[in-house]
């Protein structure tokens, strides 16, 4: 799919904007604090209806104003689509598909794909889970609605039971209500990460041996804080179970000690836990494994290629590992950020657009 024009409104530093986009490659160039990742945050929004920065939507908005403005039109399957976004300081955010507004965010879904590649993400392996677990929600959510509504679901009931635990006098009639419903939603979202766990398993493992020259066999497997169960009924069962066992405890801790709230992936490579043993250089390759895999991933379930958001990253990868990733990258629009012209990046794609960025301005050009 492609980005073909954005239009912003006070969105964090930029007053007004409008640009047009090239279906390769977008440089967006420019000193520090000039406004480069604002401009992919601005596109990022599009595809979730939240940033990948901050969770309070109204820190998008521009210092001062009342409201915040992303419009982007963009090309899927050969059909023209628009997306539209008003960030309102003091009331919900406003959405609109295609021009008719849309009451639940899951509907913004399946519109815009997006995958955004930044420092931070070489660090997955080594970061905590829950670095991990955003990294799956944020897929899932992208290939699949339902995994949305469960995990805005399971989050709800969880923040419910967790202010119930904080009560004085807890009645357990009650709290088994929100117990029923944290084995349901927890169950599904259990079975929707395994599979997806699954499958973003075999693509890396592949892009990693051909980044390794077939010397290392990655594996990433889904590690749940409750004990898997192929059957949904079953998983719901002994969710329910093991919450129940937990009470106790949750009592005492004032909080739900057990769930996919507490969920990690593991990687291995050759069989060994690459988070405790493995070398820096290993790590950021898996990671660099695991993003391109999550581009194939998404193509694979949805039919269309994502775009790409490249924020600072070139610099952070050695020769090698730049060359692998640019090769990986033919049929896909990409829009990297950057301070320096990366010279291998544009002798591979030949044409496509320079935007410097200068204090929220934009001047377009093309090389
Ligand atoms: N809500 C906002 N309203 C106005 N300006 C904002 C807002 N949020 C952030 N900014 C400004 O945007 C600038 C940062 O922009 P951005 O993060 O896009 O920089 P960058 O060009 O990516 O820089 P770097 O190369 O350091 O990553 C900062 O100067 C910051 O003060
Ligand atoms: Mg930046």
């Amino acid at each position: 799919m492609l980005i073909k024009k954005i239009k912003l409104q006070d969105f964090r530093n930029y007053e007004e904007l409008e640009l047009e986009f090239n279906d390769n490659v977008n440089l967006i160039l420019g000193q520090n604090a000039q406004g480069k990742t604002n401009l992919l945050e601005s596109v990022y929004v599009t595809s979730m209806g939240k940033s990948f920065r901050t969770a309070k939507d109204s820190e998008m908005i521009r210092f001062g104003q009342e409201f915040g403005k992303v419009y982007v039109e963009t090309l899927k399957d050969d059909f023209d689509g628009s997306v539209e976004i008003i960030f309102d300081k003091n009331s919900k955010k406003f959405v609109k598909v295609d021009g008719v507004k849309i009451k639940k965010t899951s509907q913004l879904l399946k519109n815009v794909y997006i995958v955004i590649f930044s420092p931070e993400d070489l660090k997955i392996v080594k970061d905590e889970p829950e670095k991990r677990r955003k990294f799956i929600d944020r897929e899932l959510c992208q290939i699949r609605p339902s995994y949305y509504d469960n995990l805005s679901n399971y989050k709800k009931v969880l923040l419910q039971r967790n202010i119930y635990l904080k009560e004085n006098s807890v009645d357990s009639a009650i709290l088994d209500i929100w117990d029923m419903q944290l084995a349901r939603y927890g169950a599904a979202i259990m079975h929707q990460r395994r599979n997806f766990t699954e499958k973003i398993n075999k693509i890396s493992c592949g892009i990693h041996a051909n980044i390794t020259d077939g010397h290392e066999k990655l594996k990433i497997t889904y590690a749940p804080n409750i004990e898997f169960r192929d059957n949904l009924k079953e998983q719901e069962e002994l969710f329910y179970e093991v919450i129940k066992k937990s009470c106790e405890n949750d009592l005492r801790q004032r909080t739900t000690t057990k769930g996919p709230h507490k969920d990690d992936l593991e990687f291995f490579i050759n069989d060994i836990n690459v988070r405790s043993f493995g070398s820096q250089g290993q790590q950021r390759t898996a990671a660099l494994s695991l993003k391109l895999a999550e581009i194939s991933i998404i193509e694979e379930e949805t039919g269309e290629k994502p775009v790409l958001l490249l924020d600072d990253v070139m610099s952070e990868l050695d020769a090698g590992r730049q060359e692998f990733l640019i090769k990986s990258l033919a049929d896909i629009q990409l829009f990297v950020t950057t301070t320096e012209i990366p010279e291998k990046l544009l002798s591979e794609f030949p044409s496509g657009n320079v935007y410097t960025v200068h204090g929220g301005t934009i001047e377009k050009s093309t090389y």
